[in-house]
């Protein structure tokens, strides 16, 4: 049985070597290759482990996945989404977890990815309670201009998160776990099929089961609104009631909660997908969420190398 469905792995169907698998020319990679290190996170089918690629000292994290597990789960074709999610996303954009590499051995699938030190935004509001309103506008643009970049390149995220957005050596974000990711194909502008984590599932997605670009950005709302005022948007006491609350629009701004990034957030919790800041933008037209007035202070030029506000 386990011989009949490693038939099934991925496979591509012109046996070409893509030149992710190949770090220098002819050579293989292998887990041999690397010292591995600390771990920095464990998923249901996946742990990634900090490691160094011996040949260049250069560190990388490295998301291993159980392939009997995969198999035994059906989330084959996840990892292949996930894998194929990232190449097309490429490096072109340094907001967003880059894929150096993949190999396989007989027991795991190797996905060899840029390391982000300083862990995920989750641990930094926990830590810090909220962020200040600096930090909350830096780390705002930063995931815009991802988030644009990306949906340019018709992927959508689909389960946006604090936990998904990693902080890098100089506390920039990177955007990763691309499991849940979808590459619209031509023409298709939704795409069916239930992911995500209660506290930031769209309306669309728990009545329609239908996410689009725009539900990346309902997404986005919640973080902000989670970044300032240190709680979530919407939290019931169970997966549930959350999702009675979001579908209803039932959350409410604390006291003090800057009047821009309120209107900003409001903008973006909105129930029709289509009406919501920015959902609209094509690639070659100005981005209403940039030019938002909670954002007006941001240098977008110098978005990616202005240093960071500091975390207060
Ligand atoms: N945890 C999960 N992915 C990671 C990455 N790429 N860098 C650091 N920590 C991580």
């Amino acid at each position: 049985e386990p011989a009949s469905t490693r038939q099934n792995q991925p496979r591509s169907k012109s046996r070409k070597r893509s030149r992710s698998q190949n770090p220098s020319a002819n050579t293989r990679l292998s887990a041999q290759d690397f010292v591995f290190g600390e771990t920095l996170g464990e998923g249901s089918y996946s742990t990634v482990i900090r490691a160094r690629y011996a040949r260049t000292g250069q560190e990388y994290a490295i998301k291993i996945l159980d392939k009997n597990h995969l198999i035994r789960k059906e989330k084959m074709l996840v990892a292949l989404a996930e894998k194929n999610t990232l190449i097309k996303l490429g490096a072109g954009h340094s907001g967003i977890v880059h894929l150096h590499w993949t190999f396989q051995d007989d027991w795991s699938l190797f996905f060899v990815l840029d390391l982000a030190t300083n862990g995920e935004m989750q641990t930094r509001i926990s830590r810090m309670g909220s962020l200040s309103l600096a930090c909350t506008r830096y780390y705002t643009a930063q995931i815009i201009d991802a988030l644009e970049y990306m949906h340019d390149k018709d992927v959508i995220h689909r389960d946006l998160k604090p936990e998904n957005l990693l902080l890098d050596s100089n506390f920039r974000i990177k955007i990763t776990d691309f499991g849940t990711g979808k590459i619209l194909e031509s023409a298709e502008e939704r795409a069916h099929s239930f992911v995500g984590t209660a506290q930031y599932v769209s309306p669309e997605l728990l009545e329609r089961n239908e996410t689009s670009k725009s539900s990346d950005l309902w997404s986005l709302g919640c973080i902000v609104f989670q970044m300032i005022a240190g709680k979530f948007a919407f939290q019931g006491l169970s997966d549930y009631l959350t999702w009675q609350k979001i579908k209803s629009l039932d959350y409410t701004f604390p006291d003090g909660f800057d009047e821009d990034a309120k209107d900003f957030v409001t903008k973006l919790l909105v129930r029709d997908p289509l009406q919501r800041i920015g959902a609209t933008r094509s690639p070659s037209s100005p981005s209403p969420l940039r030019n938002h007035p909670f954002l007006a202070s941001i240098n977008w030029e110098t978005l990616w190398t202005d240093p960071a506000p500091p975390l207060e």
